[in-house]
């Protein structure tokens, strides 16, 4: 059994209803939505997989793949391409060691972009756990990941 999961389920009384309450719950357990907890919820539910799993790829706020501690969002939108967001996405790809779309392998970063972040007028812009930081630059870069940096690496969580 899975004991978190079903806690989960527990306190949304297992109504198939609260799928998506279900699914959030579990991503902000595991920042993620791990394969053998959907199969687990499936069953307790009575919900076919595939069901579930177009839920999850509908959803932008849910990954199916691994997340970091950290998620930086960088927009690759017109306002901020033509300020420069690219050297600001090679310089954090550089300094991470991954790709837009991975996370690194100590789970303390996950790097996506995204097409306008709404706020063009903070071009060129990233957002790091929320937190927006408007007319970045590589210099303002390296001293937001200086700071994250500092912390101790992520225990890997499934
Ligand atoms: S293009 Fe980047 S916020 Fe709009």
């Amino acid at each position: 059994m899975q004991k978190k999961t079903e806690d989960i389920l527990k306190k949304h009384g297992y109504k198939r209803t609260s799928i998506i309450q279900v699914m959030t719950d579990i991503q902000a357990e595991y920042n993620y939505l791990p394969r053998e907890n959907l199969e687990y919820v499936g069953r307790r539910l009575k919900v076919p997989l595939s069901k579930i799993y177009s839920v999850a790829t509908f959803y932008a706020a849910f990954s199916l793949k691994p997340r970091g501690k950290h998620l930086i969002t960088v927009c690759s939108g017109t306002a901020c391409f033509v300020r420069g967001v690219d050297n600001v996405l090679q310089r954090i790809e550089d300094r991470l060691g991954i790709k837009s779309g991975d996370t690194t392998p100590d789970n303390m970063f996950t790097l996506e972009t995204v097409n306008c972040l709404g706020a063009c007028a903070l071009a060129p812009i990233i957002v790091v756990d929320g937190e927006y930081h408007g007319q970045t630059t590589v210099q303002k870069v390296d001293t937001i990941l200086d700071k994250y940096q500092q912390e101790t690496p992520a225990e890997t969580v499934h």
